[in-house]
């Protein structure tokens, strides 16, 4: 089984041809982050554009390095929700055309279920695991009972991790994206010089905030002499990201031990994905907390947890394995699309 995976949902271009053991057979991801950088951030036309530049090219470079022909696909795969409708159009309408052309099934993937799945691609990991979900829209923390079937357990109040690492990078003036400039000044930074706060940290649930902790950055960065200098805008990059490491590891120990009530058991697996888990730091605090826990850690490869059509071909063979045999091709994409459609409103008391 080769599934062919598409990924448009923000400022990716991607393809994928995956079989159904795992193996990448080729991928391509075009990263506008040029066309982007000017403006600070991802601005959706530009975005969509960029998508119909890019994706017919990226995909016959894929199908011709791995040799297929279109009529051997088992299915065409798209993301078709959670992003920005615009580029989830070019995808979705893309992926439609090949399967109407080639009369093959076609899957409308959700982006974070395709984040929540790829670790099962690399480590054998088994129903039910928690995620933590921690990308440039998202901050979650799930339960996967299964293919399209999640527990929310909690979520941000506010921005989402990624989207705080980029506002914040681009309040420092170290550019965009702001997550791999935040963890390389942070590398070289003094992680106690500035007293930052850690919301939330200490309180029941598992639900995120951030936007108190940009705030304070912003206010400190507001009292130091402008522009910042290298040691300032490294010390301020290892004051936040060990702030935003403090949160994660309160909120993620919460969630074992939610997860832990839920399945009646005393441990399992914690998959950390999504851009943001490309970091390092992050990842290694995570590990941290496992200590003893009866969790084990998985952690994809950086180019794994950020956007990819990998993932998204490895959730169309998740997908077909589980039963379901193909979307119909007037499914629209979803600008908005929750793993968990009857998770309770973020910060409501459970
Ligand atoms: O999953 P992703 O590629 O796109 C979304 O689905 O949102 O995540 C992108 C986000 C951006 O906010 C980017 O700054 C962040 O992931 N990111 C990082 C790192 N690499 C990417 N954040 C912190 N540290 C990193 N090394
Ligand atoms: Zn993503």
């Amino acid at each position: 089984m080769v599934v062919l995976g598409i990924e448009t949902s923000c400022d990716e271009t991607a393809a994928a041809l995956v079989d159904e053991h795992g193996i990448v057979l080729a991928e391509r991801v075009f990263s506008q982050i040029a066309e982007h950088e000017p403006f600070g951030g991802v601005v959706p036309e530009i975005a969509a554009r960029s998508h119909v530049s890019h994706l017919d090219r990226l995909i016959a470079e894929t199908m011709t390095e791995a040799g297929t022909d279109f009529g051997e696909l088992d299915c065409v795969a798209a993301t078709a929700g959670p992003g920005l409708v615009g580029g989830l159009l070019v995808g979705v309408m893309t992926a439609k055309a090949i399967a109407a052309v080639h009369a093959l099934p076609f899957l409308a993937i959700n982006h974070l279920e395709a984040h929540a799945l790829l670790p099962r691609m690399l480590e054998p990991i088994a129903f039910p695991y928690l995620v933590l979900l921690i990308s440039g829209g998202h901050c979650q923390l799930v339960i996967a009972n299964g293919v399209d079937d999640y527990a929310r357990l909690g979520t941000t109040i506010d921005d989402a991790v990624g989207e705080t690492f980029d506002k914040t990078a681009r309040l420092m003036g170290l550019g965009y994206p702001g997550g791999p400039a935040i963890e390389r000044a942070a590398a070289q930074g003094n992680p106690d010089r500035f007293a930052l706060p850690r919301p939330l940290i200490g309180r029941g649930g598992a639900d995120f905030s951030f936007s108190g902790l940009k705030t304070a950055v912003r206010h400190a960065v507001a009292e130091l002499p402008q522009p910042l200098t290298e040691q300032d805008a490294r010390d301020m990059a290892a004051s936040f990201q060990t702030a935003v490491g403090d949160v994660l590891c309160d909120r993620t120990i919460n969630a074992m031990a939610m997860f832990s009530n839920y399945t009646g058991t005393g441990g399992g697996n914690l998959v950390v994905s999504g851009g943001v888990a490309a970091n390092r730091y992050l990842s290694e605090r995570l590990a941290t907390i496992l200590a003893d826990s009866g969790f084990r850690l998985n952690v994809p490869p950086p180019a794994l947890c950020t956007d990819n059509a990998v993932m998204v071909a490895w959730a169309g063979i998740e997908r077909r394995h589980s039963g379901r045999r193909a979307d119909a091709l007037d499914t629209p994409p979803r600008a908005r699309w929750p793993l968990d459609p009857v998770a309770a409103r973020p910060g409501a008391k459970a």
